[in-house]
């Protein structure tokens, strides 16, 4: 892959970053996705994204296509766990993230694969107009995502992280990205996209604490997005190690 054409700005973001500190009992709550989390993925995801396309067409068909979604090997997701009580083995999924080694080709085989479990899902979701008119939109994503200044083709991608309110801001996200992006350089993948809300505070603050570059803003669904770049090889919080078991 060739180096952008901004030359080292990747390296120089990297420069500022401090190394992340794994907290083992964080790290130890955290497993790769299974078809059983697709209720608990389904209301994080449609609880803080409800915005997103996806949570549009419904918590129904989000449950399904996180499910059937388990089963890509483009897919590469991972949830967090907790006890429900101090000491109880019960265990509740309160965040997770949602990434894809070619988010393109994943949802082009899920979609021709799990057809007629996704189709009805979709079917009361997709005939509200609002829906309809997104979709439309949808089809520029990529196109309109990819129109900035990446560095070369960039098909990795982090698409959505989400935890419950009182676990933000303690780093609990920071260790589930480290499990995704040193799982993506484990498989050769040298850079991961994210794209967030100019607007979103959080989120933004993350990926700037991670040492992401801003590689270029663009305008979807009537809201000014950013598109974030992250150099895996220069980080220093990545290392290639792979904690999800191959589909
Ligand atoms: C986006 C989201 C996942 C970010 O998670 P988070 O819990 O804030 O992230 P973290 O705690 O890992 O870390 C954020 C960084 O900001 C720092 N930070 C956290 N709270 C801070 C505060 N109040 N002031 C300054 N810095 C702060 C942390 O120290 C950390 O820096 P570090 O990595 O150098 O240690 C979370 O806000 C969320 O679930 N939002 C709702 C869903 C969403 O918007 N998803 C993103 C869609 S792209």
């Amino acid at each position: 892959m060739t180096e952008p054409a901004a030359g080292g700005r990747f390296v120089e973001a990297a420069r500022g970053v401090r190394p992340f500190a794994v907290d083992p009992e964080v790290m130890g709550r955290i497993r790769p996705m299974q078809a059983r989390d697709a209720e608990d993925v389904a209301r994080l995801h449609h609880a803080a994204m409800g915005n997103s396309l996806w949570a549009r067409v419904g918590r129904r068909f989000l449950a399904v296509l996180y499910r059937v979604l388990v089963d890509s090997e483009r897919f590469l997701a991972f949830v967090y766990e907790e006890p429900v009580e101090p000491g109880s083995g019960r265990m509740r999924v309160r965040g997770f993230i949602a990434g894809s080694t070619d988010p393109d080709a994943m949802l082009r085989d899920t979609f021709r694969r799990a057809w007629f479990l996704l189709g009805p899902a979709a079917l009361p979701g997709v005939l509200k107009p609002s829906v309809l008119r997104r979709l439309a939109e949808t089809a520029r994503y990529k196109r309109v995502s990819d129109a900035v200044h990446l560095p070369g083709p960039v098909p990795a991608e982090s698409l959505f992280c989400s935890f419950e309110p009182d676990l933000r801001g303690r780093r609990v996200s920071g260790h589930i990205n480290k499990v995704l992006f040193d799982d993506l350089l484990a498989r050769g993948h040298r850079y991961v996209k994210i794209t967030t809300e100019v607007d979103n505070e959080g989120a933004n603050r993350q990926l700037r604490s991670w040492g992401f570059v801003d590689c270029g803003r663009f305008r979807f669904y009537g809201k000014d997005m950013v598109t974030y770049v992250l150099d895996l090889e220069a980080s220093p919080r990545v290392e290639p190690v792979s904690r999800h078991p191959a589909v």
